[in-house]
């Protein structure tokens, strides 16, 4: 009794505060919870950031913004989060954009006028979403960035992710444990690599980069590993939009033209689906199992793991998005019922404009020792019957 009393007090109040206080806030009193819901306040996660109006009695939309269907993860990202989303009671607009900007800011314009209450985003160019970010927050919509930071905004409330510089440092030191690096650097040997990174307009290609080479720059500085084209930094190893084809083209490239007389020991990928162009690249130019380079992943994708299986890639990085979904799940119930979400890092993001508060969940490296106990028994991420088992 005296909780709901409260609670229509709260209410109340809300929208005595929405009706005077939000000169530019387009929310009207038919959008702000009915009397008798649950407490909904104005906290937000992030400064500037709008809190949404709870929605207890009718079905609220959420906008569900995913990159691509050309990667499984992010279709598991996305069938995911409409499951969980829908047993909450909420009615989810899922869309695609297939790796293109403008098809992707169309999709917000469109889930803002059709009335979503929240929006979370997976952006394929973190900056260039600015604007309809902004179109969001004047609406009183929230927005949650979805495993890639959005960039350059104050209306982001939340950040659900993995350890982005983590995935990183997991690949390097997958590398250094697997060839042994401290062993080979005392018996003067070297191995050779090249890496393939991720996209320039994701935030979390940077971190990945910044985490592999903390492990493995000092391997390359003292001539334990050799890169032979020189190309390690970021900017000259980053792969627009995270393509498949240009990772193969370039290692084509590579092969042929750097290395016709000394194999590739080591291919540092920073993902499944460059791995699978590498792997076409290292066939086209005669590798077999006798002299295959050890090849790293993330995502942990099914034809990765069946690739490790059969040996044509070496490792990759497991990211639970079922896990990663429930985190951003309570996201969304955080701004939509003005709750508190989990948060376990509040310094990292930095998006040029605010820090956005975040959850970052722990990524795991699995090769053929462990891939079944982790992705099969341990997470029932896939069946044993998906992976031939
Ligand atoms: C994600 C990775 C994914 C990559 C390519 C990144 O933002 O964090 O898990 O491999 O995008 O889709």
């Amino acid at each position: 009794m005296k909780k709901k009393l409260l609670s229509t007090i709260l209410a109340i109040s809300m929208v005595a505060a929405m009706m005077v206080g939000c000169g530019g806030n387009e929310t009207t009193p038919s959008d702000a919870a009915p009397a008798d819901s649950e407490a909904a306040t104005d906290e937000t996660g992030a400064e500037g950031a709008p809190a949404a109006a709870a929605t207890d009695g009718e079905t609220a939309r959420i906008g569900v913004a995913m990159p691509t269907q050309s990667s499984e993860r992010w279709i598991k990202d996305g069938e995911n989060m409409k499951l969980k989303l829908e047993a909450l009671g909420y009615e989810v607009d899922l869309q695609y954009a297939e790796d293109e900007v403008q098809t992707q800011v169309s999709q917000i314009e469109n889930m803002i006028s059709s009335g979503a209450k929240c929006l979370v985003i997976a952006a394929i160019d973190a900056g260039a979403l600015t604007t309809v970010e902004e179109q969001a927050k004047n609406a009183g919509i929230p927005i949650i960035a979805y495993d890639r930071l959005l960039m350059d905004s104050d209306a982001i409330s939340y950040y659900a992710s993995f350890d982005n510089e983590g995935v990183g440092t997991a690949i390097g030191e997958y590398i250094k444990n697997k060839k042994d690096l401290d062993a080979a650097r005392e018996a003067g040997e070297s191995y050779t690599i090249e890496f393939f990174m991720g996209s320039p307009d994701d935030n979390n290609a940077v971190l990945l980069h910044k985490g592999v080479m903390g492990v493995l720059q000092p391997y390359l500085d003292d001539g334990t590993l050799v890169c032979k084209t020189g190309r390690t930094s970021f900017d000259d190893t980053c792969i627009l939009r995270w393509s498949q084809e240009t990772a193969q083209q370039w290692c084509e490239n590579y092969l042929t033209g750097y290395y016709a007389d000394e194999d590739l020991d080591i291919a540092c990928s920073a993902f499944d689906g460059f791995s699978y162009g590498i792997k076409a690249a290292l066939q086209g130019a005669g590798y077999t199992a006798e002299n295959w380079p050890l090849v790293t992943g993330q995502d942990a994708e099914l034809m990765a793991c069946k690739n490790i299986l059969d040996g044509t890639q070496t490792a990759t990085i497991f990211k639970d998005t079922s896990l990663l979904a429930d985190k951003c799940v309570t996201m969304v119930e955080a701004v939509m019922k003005g709750t508190e979400p989990e948060i376990n890092d509040t310094t990292t993001y930095d998006n040029h404009v605010i820090v956005v508060p975040s959850y970052l969940c722990t990524p795991v490296a699995v090769d053929k020792d462990n891939l079944v106990e982790v992705v099969v028994e341990e997470s029932k991420y896939y069946k044993p019957e998906d992976l031939g088992l």
